[in-house]
């Protein structure tokens, strides 16, 4: 299994992403979760990433593809992957063609995720996420067990610093600007699958399991 999730902020990649990841034992990269636990832990690569992150901004191409690259390389890799929020740009996709060329594989599938503007707003102004592991949760559409408590490791759920309404405007802006040429890109070149992601969870996860196997 190679995938790439494609979608707008909010979608529901990183929640499916999970799934995929649980159920069929592949890993997920996923570069917005290495970006935050980065600047979590105060590195180099998380204070370089700080300013755009919080302004809605993408990280700069050179930044993520090493970061791609390298867990790519990793022997974990070898079974497959799931790249969550990569790539983001043209640049970025035609590095990763470059990458997969390097060690011969290549993707299986790109799922695009579709879902309207009204349902992201309301997905990501109620996620809550864990500090520690990172894990979406929803005030309504995927409560935890324990009201603020991370059912998987016991974390504290917070609201992440980008899901307030203006930075969230701008990355649905930069979605549209930078991301959406994507689209084309890889439907082109008959890799595209499109999701319907309006649904909810368990439906949209039935959905792509039936397309991925
Ligand atoms: P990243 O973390 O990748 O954020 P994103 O793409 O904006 O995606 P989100 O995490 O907001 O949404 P999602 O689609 O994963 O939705 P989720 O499953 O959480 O990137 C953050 C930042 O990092 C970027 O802005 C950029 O600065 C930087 N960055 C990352 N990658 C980069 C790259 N490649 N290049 C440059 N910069 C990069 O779901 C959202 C909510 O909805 C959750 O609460 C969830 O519980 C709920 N939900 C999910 N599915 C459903 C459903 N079907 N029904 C109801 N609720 C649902």
């Amino acid at each position: 299994m190679r995938l790439i999730l494609l979608g707008a902020p909010g979608a529901g990649k990183g929640t499916q992403a999970k799934k995929l990841s649980e159920k069929y034992g592949i890993p997920r990269i996923s570069t917005g979760d290495i970006l935050r636990e980065a600047m979590q832990k105060g590195t180099a690569l998380g204070l370089k990433a700080k300013s755009y992150m919080d302004s809605g901004q993408l990280v700069p191409d050179d930044v993520v593809i090493g970061i791609v690259e390298e867990k790519l390389k990793d022997k974990e890799c070898i079974k497959g992957w799931i790249l969550d929020g990569f790539p983001r740009t043209l640049q970025q996709a035609q590095a990763l063609d470059r990458i997969l060329t390097g060690i011969r594989t290549s993707i299986g599938h790109v799922l695009n995720f579709e879902v309207n503007e009204e349902k992201i707003i309301k997905r990501i102004s109620g996620r809550r996420s864990c500090e520690s592991c990172q894990s979406a949760y929803h005030i309504y559409f995927n409560r935890p067990q324990k009201d603020g408590v991370c059912d998987s490791c016991g974390g504290r759920l917070i609201q992440r610093n980008d899901d307030k309404e203006e930075t969230v405007r701008e990355r649905l802006k930069v979605y549209q600007e930078k991301t959406q040429p994507l689209v084309s890109y890889y439907s082109e070149r008959s890799l595209l699958k499109k999701i319907e992601a309006d649904d909810d969870i368990e439906n949209v996860f039935t959905r792509i399991c039936s397309f991925v196997l």
